[in-house]
Formats: C-alpha cells, sequence, structure tokens
C-alpha cells in the first residue's frame, strides 16, 4: 500500500462518519491532480488580516466579520487556528456587538443578521460561545421573523431566504431555536421551492445553487429534508459540473471554486454528492490556487481572495483531500467544533 494510501486509510478512520459522504469518495491521488499549498495560504490569510493598506483589506472593512470567519475556519481546516490572537479576535468580536444584541461587520458598524451568524462562528471555533448573553443574542434573530415566517436581514427589511438560514444556523448553534416559530419558517421556505426542485430567495424567484444550500441547510438543521425532492434537486445541482470539473451556481453561468461549497453542501445533505465527478473537481479548485503567494480565486489565474480561499478549502475539506479536517455541510463550521457544542457538556 503506497503512503499515500496509508494516509487516507488513516484519515477515512478518523473523521466523522456522520454525513452519508464519508467514506463513499474513492479517488486516487497519484500526484497528477498536484497539491494544496497549506503553507502559503496560511501566509496568506495572515498577511489579508495584517494588511490595512491593499485593496482587498480596503474593500473587506465593511463585512471584515464575515472576512474574520472565512479566515479563520480556514487556518481550522487547515489545522492553524493556533496561529492566531485568540484574546484579540473574541475582544475585537465583542467590540462589533451592538445594545440590539446584534453584531456589526466591523466595529462602529451597523448590525445585521449576517454579521451575527459570523460572530457566533468565530466564538465557537475558538469554543467561546460562553462569553454571550445568548438570550440577548437569540432574541435579536429572533425578532428578525415576519409574520409569514420569512426573516429579515435588520431592521431595515430586505427578506431573504439566506436570511432563514442564517437565523435558524445561529439560533441552533446558540440552542435556542424554540424563541422561533420553527414550522412558519420552515413553511416560508417550503413557499419558494420551485419546479426544478431547486429554491430562489423569495418565492418565485429562480433556483440559486447558494440559496439551495441555505434552504437545504436550514430544513436540515430543522430536520425538515423531508421537503426536498432529492432525486429532482440532486439532478439540478449535478448538472452545475460543467467539462472542466468545476461548478456553476445556475444554468449557463460561469463556473466559480464557491460553488464547489454550496454545490457540493447541498448534494451531501441530500445524499447524492457521488453524483458529481469528484476528481475533476479537487483538480479545478487546485488550479485556482496563487501557487507563488497563497490564496485561492474564482477561477484559474483571476486575483485571490478570502472568500474562494475558504469556499476552495471548504470544498477539499468536502472531496476527503488528505490533510484536512471535515467540515460540516450544514454549520459551515468544522465537525469537531459543531461537536465540541452538542456533545461536550
Ligand atoms: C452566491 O452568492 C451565494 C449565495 C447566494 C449564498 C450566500 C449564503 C450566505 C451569505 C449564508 C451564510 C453562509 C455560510 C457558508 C455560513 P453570489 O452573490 O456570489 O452569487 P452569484 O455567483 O450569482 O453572483
Ligand atoms: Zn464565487
Amino acid at each position: 500500500m503506497s503512503k499515500m494510501n496509508i494516509m487516507w486509510v488513516l484519515l477515512s478512520l478518523a473523521s466523522n462518519l456522520e454525513w452519508p459522504l464519508r467514506n463513499k469518495i474513492k479517488f486516487t491521488m497519484e500526484g497528477q491532480i498536484g497539491d494544496l499549498e497549506v503553507e502559503k495560504h496560511v501566509q496568506y490569510i495572515l498577511s489579508v488580516e495584517k494588511r490595512k493598506d491593499n485593496f482587498e483589506s480596503v474593500v473587506m472593512e465593511h463585512l471584515r466579520m464575515n472576512g474574520a470567519y472565512w479566515g479563520l475556519t480556514t487556518l481550522d481546516l487547515l489545522g492553524k487556528l493556533d496561529m492566531v490572537d485568540e484574546d484579540e479576535i473574541i475582544s475585537w468580536v465583542m467590540e462589533c456587538q451592538h445594545e440590539s444584541g446584534g453584531f456589526g461587520g466591523n466595529v462602529g458598524h451597523d448590525p445585521h443578521i449576517l454579521y451575527t451568524l459570523s460572530a457566533v462562528q468565530v466564538l465557537a471555533l475558538f469554543d467561546k460561545l460562553n462569553v454571550l448573553d445568548i438570550d440577548k443574542v437569540s432574541n435579536y434573530i429572533a425578532g428578525l421573523q415576519n409574520e409569514d415566517g420569512s426573516f429579515s436581514g435588520d431592521m431595515w427589511g430586505e427578506i431573504d431566504t439566506r436570511f432563514s438560514y442564517i437565523a435558524i444556523c445561529s439560533l441552533s448553534l446558540l440552542q435556542r431555536l424554540d424563541k422561533i416559530n420553527v414550522e412558519k419558517a420552515v413553511n416560508y421556505i417550503v413557499s419558494c421551492k420551485n419546479l426544478d426542485g431547486g429554491f430562489g430567495c423569495t418565492p418565485g424567484a429562480e433556483s440559486h445553487a447558494g440559496q439551495i444550500f441555505c434552504c437545504v441547510s436550514a430544513l436540515a438543521l430543522t430536520g425538515s429534508l423531508h421537503h426536498v425532492d432529492k432525486d429532482l434537486l440532486g439532478w439540478w445541482l449535478c448538472e452545475r459540473q460543467v467539462k472542466s470539473g468545476a461548478l456553476n451556481g445556475r444554468p449557463e453561468k460561469l463556473p466559480d471554486v464557491c460553488y464547489s461549497w454550496w454545490v457540493l453542501s447541498s448534494l451531501i445533505m441530500i445524499d447524492r454528492a457521488h453524483w458529481i465527478d469528484k476528481e475533476k473537481l479537487i483538480k479545478f479548485i487546485l488550479d485556482c490556487q496563487d501557487k507563488e503567494n497563497g490564496g485561492i480565486s474564482d477561477r484559474p489565474d483571476d486575483a485571490v481572495d478570502v472568500f474562494h480561499t475558504y469556499f476552495g478549502v471548504a470544498g477539499l475539506a468536502h472531496l476527503e483531500y488528505p490533510g484536512l479536517k471535515a467540515v460540516d455541510p450544514a454549520y459551515a463550521l468544522p465537525v469537531d467544533v459543531v461537536n465540541r457544542i452538542f456533545f461536550s457538556r
């Protein structure tokens, strides 16, 4: 048995078997698909966090909380979370909280449900959910539920199934799902289901793999996956794979590394991940790396960013690329972090 195969067997045994995909993927790592530049990606993420003068840091200023979640989760999946100053990050996260209980994208920025989930996820990564006033945060989230079961993103009222997912995921991590009307939340998500088996951002809106991830995850987290036609949706999702092996988010759109996450997570949750060609997808993700300076881009030779670096690495984790921690497709957190929340108290 080759060195790589031995490592493979050990990793499969050690990884969590909760989701049906694990142990089903069979591909060989014979060197032809190239390597993940772990050290360079770690250095890239640490450099984005430190530098305040480059383009990416400037455009990320208002959504720094999301950036922190993407970057830190990548480090954790790579086994390198100990390279950051945990205390400094926790106190910055808490500085972003408002009196309402919600979190802003940075200090002094308005609260939004998008940043609130990222804040909860970052605290979960460091096993620091205990610093939160759980009722305060969950009351903020529950207060965004509308009469029809949908969720607004903030006080200004935009409605989107992304916000339904975020509310359900955050409250589930905080173990406060009882604060909302789950039945109405599920009914609203089901009202966004289309005839092609997919889901959109509001009732009647076209199916989109990002929204499908949100709706399928929210249904999974509430034990409501029976509302999904798994074969029909599985067919739509695996149709997203184009010749290069990459995935796109909708018919006729360009493929993009981040859909390795949105599509694959959804396929895993409905037990249809074996319908795509995994070796080709791994090769595509690895081809999107900046092998010199680290980071992963949306497509080969484009500029890298933290968002695509995270979803590239998380996609590879779903594909059981050696050396990566397993990632939970619904909570979008390493499986050991999720297990610590639910099984260690
Ligand atoms: C594509 O966006 C992705 C989505 C619509 C889903 C976004 C989901 C969230 C923000 C919820 C939080 C997610 C996690 C993983 C915790 P896009 O604007 O790039 O779409 P486009 O490719 O059509 O431009
Ligand atoms: Zn993308």
